[in-house]
């Protein structure tokens, strides 16, 4: 299914036909296509090039143990994501590796990465969709992630892209909803924060 932004300026493809779909084929996504997307989240830009992203990378066919704890660190709302092919946790590193002071920047730069990794999925025909919704402290705790220095930020569910008739009821509306974004003008502003930018309209 798509869903292609309704967009008012021209965006690259892979952008405009991004979204977040629940419904994902029954089939695996392919090793090369996950070291693919691994790769490009490597080569994002980041704050001193600290790399502060990691990933926890679980798939049903090759390291099903980790899908199945990722799985179960999912809240209850987003346990449609389990049949996803390939789940995954990004994490960031909260530390600077040269002085071991706090990095502010490193959740930003996590989000670098995994906007790489959204878009060259895109790219090999897979889709993404990211879950804030998942318990943090059992992701701590099942896949041993030190709390003074490392953050879980977000589970990842990627597959093929499935027809909305694999859901029912409130899921299966949701697929089928439109995508919807607030205009530009409440976003993009002159010289001041919230003083309107006389230049792009939507
Ligand atoms: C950090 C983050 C957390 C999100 N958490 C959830 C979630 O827990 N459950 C869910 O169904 N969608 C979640 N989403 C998906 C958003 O709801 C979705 O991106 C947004 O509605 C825009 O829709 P689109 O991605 O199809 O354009 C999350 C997205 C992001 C980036």
């Amino acid at each position: 299914m798509e869903k292609p932004a309704n967009s008012h300026y021209p965006l690259n493809p892979l952008i405009r036909n991004r979204w977040s779909p629940r419904a994902f084929e029954d089939r695996p996504v392919e090793s090369w296509k996950i070291c693919s997307m691994l790769e490009a989240a490597r080569w994002a830009p980041s704050c001193f090039n600290e790399q502060p992203w990691r990933f926890i990378v679980g798939s049903v066919d090759m390291t099903p143990r980790s899908h199945e704890l990722i799985g179960q660190v999912l809240m209850e709302g987003n346990n449609w994501a389990k049949k996803a092919p390939v789940l995954m946790l990004s994490v960031a590193k909260l530390h600077f590796e040269y002085n071991g002071k706090p990095n502010r920047h490193a959740q930003h730069d996590v989000g670098l990465a995994v906007e790489n990794l959204v878009i060259q999925a895109m790219d090999l025909g897979l889709q993404t969709h990211q879950m804030a919704g998942f318990h943090l402290d059992k992701a701590h705790d099942l896949l041993a992630i030190p709390r003074d220095t490392y953050e879980p930020m977000a589970v990842i569910a990627i597959g093929y892209p499935g027809s909305a008739d694999l859901l029912e009821g409130e899921l299966r509306n949701r697929e089928l909803s439109e995508r919807e974004r607030q205009p530009l003008q409440s976003m993009v502003f002159n010289e001041r924060l919230g003083v309107s930018y006389p230049v792009c309209f939507t």
